[in-house]
C-alpha cells in the first residue's frame, strides 16, 4: 500500500500482518483467520487497509463500510481485541495493541450474529430498538404537524444532546458484558436511545417505554461494568443514561417496582446501616421470599454443607468508622438528590 496523505512528508512505512477472521456460513464448517502482508504508512487507517487487501489480495474478504469518516457506524469490528470504526482507526494507533509485533487482529462485533467474515447481522439490535419504541411519539396533533416547528427548550436538549451523537455502529453492543452471557438483554445503545426519548417533552409514550424498560432483561439487568462507556466510539457517557433511566423508574414507578429497585434500595440501606452488606438476607429483600426458596433453597443447602453461608444479620458488626461514613453517605445522598432535582428543572 504506497498512497501517501502528504506528498511533502516522508512517510514512515512499515510491514503490517493483517490477521482476519474467516468465515462463509455456505462453505465453511469453523472459523479460521487468513494473514495478508502489506506495507503500511503513518496515517493510513484500518478500513484503507482492508480496501486495499479487498482490492489487490483477495476480493473474498468480507466487511461493511460505507462513509469513511466515521458518520454511519457500518465499519465497527473489533481490531486487536477492541470493538472500533475501522475507518477512524489509523494502524499506526493500534500497534502497540499487537499482541504480536506488528500483527493486527481484525474480528467482527461480538454478541450479534455473524453474517460472514467481518459482518454481523445488526437486525437483533434493530428489532429491540422497536421493542423499546425507540422514536418520538410526538404530542402534536396531526392537524398541526408539518405545520409549524416544535420547538424544545435549549436546557432540554443539553440533556441529552450527547445521547444524540450515537451512530447505532453497535461497539458498545459487542463490549457487553451481560450481552455476553443473556442475549435477550436489552443492551447498552438501546438503553442509551430509550433515555433519550424518554427525556424528550414532545413525546407522548414515556411511561410505556418506561413500563418495557424495567421488565426482566431491562435497565436493571446492567452491572455497571462501564465496557460500554469505555467502547462508545463518540464518547457518549452511555452509563449517565442508565442511571437516568432508573432514577426516573424510581420516581414515576416507586421503590417496590422491581426486584431490581428494590436491590438497589436493600444496598443502600445496608451501606448506611453497616457500611457493608448483609447478604444473608439480600435475595429475599430483592426478589421476597418465596422467590429465594423456590430457586436458590438448593444453592443455599450446599453452601450449608460446605460451611460457606454468609453471616446472618446480627452477626454482620458495623464497620469502623461506621459513625462518620454514615454522615458522609447521608451528605452525599443529599447532594445527589439535589442535583437530580436540578437537572430536572
Ligand atoms: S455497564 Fe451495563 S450496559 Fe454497559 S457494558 Fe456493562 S453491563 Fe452492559
Ligand atoms: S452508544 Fe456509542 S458505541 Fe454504542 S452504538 Fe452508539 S455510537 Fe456506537
Ligand atoms: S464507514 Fe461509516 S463509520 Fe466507518
Amino acid at each position: 500500500m504506497t498512497v501517501s496523505t502528504d506528498p511533502h512528508i516522508e512517510e514512515v512505512k512499515k510491514d503490517i500482518t493483517f490477521r482476519v477472521f474467516r468465515f462463509n456460513p455456505q462453505i465453511d464448517s469453523k472459523p479460521y483467520f487468513d494473514d495478508y502482508t502489506i506495507k503500511v504508512e503513518r496515517g493510513i487507517t484500518v478500513l484503507r487497509s482492508l480496501n486495499y487487501i479487498k482490492e489487490h489480495l483477495d476480493s473474498t474478504v468480507s466487511f461493511r463500510a460505507f462513509c469513511q469518516a466515521g458518520i454511519c457506524g457500518s465499519c465497527a469490528m473489533r481490531v486487536n481485541g477492541q470493538s472500533k470504526l475501522a475507518c477512524t482507526t489509523q494502524v499506526w494507533e493500534v500497534l502497540e495493541k499487537c499482541r504480536e509485533p506488528n500483527v493486527i487482529k481484525v474480528e467482527p462485533l461480538r454478541n450479534l450474529p455473524l453474517v460472514k467474515d467481518l459482518i454481523v447481522d445488526m437486525d437483533p439490535l434493530v428489532d429491540k430498538m422497536k421493542n423499546y419504541s425507540n422514536w418520538v411519539e410526538s404530542t402534536m396533533s396531526e392537524e398541526e404537524m408539518g405545520k409549524k416547528e416544535f420547538l424544545i427548550p435549549e436546557e432540554e436538549f443539553l440533556r441529552y444532546d450527547k445521547a444524540t451523537d450515537c451512530i447505532l455502529c453497535a461497539s458498545c453492543v459487542s463490549e457487553c458484558s451481560i450481552l455476553r452471557a443473556n442475549s435477550e438483554y436489552v443492551s447498552p445503545a438501546v438503553l442509551l436511545k430509550s433515555y433519550r426519548m424518554n427525556a424528550d417533552s414532545r413525546d407522548s409514550i414515556h411511561d410505556l417505554r418506561l413500563a418495557e424498560l424495567v421488565k426482566d432483561h431491562g435497565v436493571w439487568d446492567c452491572t455497571h461494568c462501564y465496557r460500554c462507556q469505555e467502547t462508545c466510539v463518540k464518547s457518549i457517557p452511555i452509563m449517565d443514561a442508565i442511571h437516568g433511566i432508573r432514577e426516573d423508574a424510581i420516581e414515576c414507578r416507586g421503590m417496590k417496582d422491581t426486584s431490581g429497585s428494590k436491590h438497589a434500595e436493600a444496598f443502600m440501606s445496608d451501606i448506611e446501616k453497616k457500611g457493608k452488606l448483609v447478604e444473608a438476607t439480600l435475595p429475599i429483600r430483592t426478589n421476597g421470599m418465596v422467590w429465594t426458596l423456590r430457586n436458590l433453597l438448593p444453592m443455599a443447602m450446599k453452601m450449608i454443607v460446605k460451611r460457606r453461608t454468609p453471616p446472618p444479620p446480627p452477626l454482620v458488626k458495623p464497620s469502623k468508622g461506621i459513625k462518620v461514613f454514615r454522615s458522609m453517605f447521608r451528605e452525599m445522598t443529599k447532594h445527589v438528590r439535589e442535583d437530580q432535582k436540578s437537572h430536572k428543572k
